[in-house]
């Protein structure tokens, strides 16, 4: 069903990045997906970065259309269909949210009074919903020591007792995700992470967002730290826009 909603506000989050806030009266959890356009421009995935009555996609500008979402304004239309795919698993107890990049906007919906943060970017103003957190609940990394850490995630979460937390959920550049599930492997840790594919259809048709066998869009995009770890391509493919697997590691 292909909804359209009218945005609310619009607001700048970093330099690269936009929030757009709008009401849709639908159950969306944690996780989910939705295709996304602007009249005129193709399709992209977006991740809801809140889920309650008042919804929000949050964009990060890197090409056509997301760049044409991040410039509507108030009272202007959006076009999206879903939601997609299946939601981070809801626990109890201490939950640590490890977002890189724009990673943290599908994470944001699951802030709460349990929740603990770890945000890195290449920069401090790059650093997403970092407010978000109590400032004795938040870790920062940066690449450039401009804030927190000097360093990556992974730096960031060697600070960390993570066999703690109930659940560990984590969003971000595959290659980040990456390196956080070679630095926990092998460790007795609850986690759940959310990968990024090209998707095409969004509803296991088309075969865009395939990884070993499993279709991001209908399999995930949440998948256990298990899963992840019996995936031979993930961290070393990427699909091309033409379904071509290409291998860069
Ligand atoms: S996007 Fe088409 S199968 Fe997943």
């Amino acid at each position: 069903m292909i909804n359209s909603v009218r945005i609310l506000r619009n607001e700048i989050n970093t330099p690269t990045v936009n929030s757009l806030y709008f009401h849709w009266d639908v159950r969306v959890e944690p996780g989910q997906f939705v295709m996304t356009w602007v009249p005129g421009l193709s399709e992209i995935p977006m991740s809801l970065s809140l889920t309650g009555k008042e919804k929000c996609l949050t964009v990060k500008k890197y090409g056509d259309t997301s760049n044409a979402l991040s410039n509507v304004k108030p009272g202007e239309r959006i076009f999206f269909r879903g939601p997609y795919g299946k939601p981070f698993s809801k626990v109890r107890g201490k939950t640590l949210l490890v977002g890189g990049g724009s990673g943290m906007a599908s994470l944001r919906p699951l802030i709460d009074q349990d929740a603990s943060g770890v945000v890195a970017a290449r920069s401090s103003d790059e650093l997403l919903f970092k407010g978000l957190f109590p400032i004795d609940k938040i870790i920062v990394a940066t690449d450039d020591g401009s804030e927190g850490i000097k360093g990556n995630i992974v730096d960031a979460l060697r600070e960390i007792e993570l066999e703690k937390y109930e659940m560990i959920y984590v969003c971000g550049p595959e290659r980040m995700i990456k390196s956080v599930v070679d630095f926990v492997a092998g460790r007795n840790i609850n986690m759940e992470l959310s990968l990024e594919r090209n998707m095409k259809c969004g509803v296991g048709i088309c075969d865009s967002c395939s990884i070993d066998g499993f279709q991001l869009c209908t399999d995930g995009p949440t998948f256990g730290l298990s899963t992840v770890l019996t995936m031979k391509e993930f961290g070393r493919t990427k699909l091309a826009e033409s379904g071509k697997r290409i291998w860069f590691q």
